[in-house]
């Protein structure tokens, strides 16, 4: 499978450094794209900064020399992670303005898997109105809201709630988190 992962300035870079820590280049193709504030998050919010295993392809905004700019190369889905209302905004509007949001645009069109998890409190009208639209356009959106059934113990734990519904959502087999009602091996 071939996967694109956007990272934007939302508060929650955590939940894209545990998505890219399980999917494996060896097995996935998997790119990633940052927004033009990811990086001001990401520098608070990891203070190791952003690990990319080996055999990850890292994209510039600034060129639409990637293959997914076209609807003629599409990954099999792409993932918006931690995902700005900003940035959900100027997709729901079909910017285009980057290649993060032409790839984005470029999903929508061709009707391939869209997967946005957005990260704010509270929300306003402008928010739900564009998450409608989004909807309606056949974006699927998985906000970062953790569960706390399985009895999270560290911040990771409480993060990769939100990851394994990610990865459920893109068919990537995993064991991230017990499954509500599962009997254990
Ligand atoms: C520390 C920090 C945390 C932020 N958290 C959020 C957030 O949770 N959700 C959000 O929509 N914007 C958040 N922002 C604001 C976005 O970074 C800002 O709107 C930016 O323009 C988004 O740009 P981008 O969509 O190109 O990444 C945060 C900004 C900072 C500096």
């Amino acid at each position: 499978m071939r996967f694109l992962v956007a990272i934007t300035g939302a508060s929650g870079s955590l939940y894209a450094q545990r998505l890219l820590d399980r999917l494996d280049p060896a097995e996935h193709e998997v790119h990633v794209i940052l927004s033009q504030y990811a990086a001001q998050v990401i520098s608070t919010e990891l203070p190791d900064g952003l690990r990319l295993r080996e055999g990850v392809l890292q994209h510039s905004l600034r060129s639409m020399n990637l293959p997914f700019a076209s609807g003629s190369n599409p990954p099999d889905a792409m993932v918006v992670i931690p995902c700005s209302m900003g940035t959900l905004g100027r997709i729901a509007h079909g910017l285009s303005s980057d290649s993060l949001l032409r790839c984005a645009d470029v999903m929508l069109k061709e009707r391939k898997k869209l997967i946005l998890v957005p990260r704010e409190t509270p929300l306003s009208l402008v928010h739900v109105k564009n998450l409608e639209l989004l909807i309606l356009a056949g974006a699927q959106i998985l906000p970062a809201n953790p569960s706390y059934y399985t009895l999270p113990q560290t911040v990771e734990q409480v993060a990769d709630t939100v990851v394994a519904r990610v990865l459920d959502h893109l068919g990537v087999k995993h064991d991230l988190v017990a499954r509500w009602q599962e009997e254990p091996e």
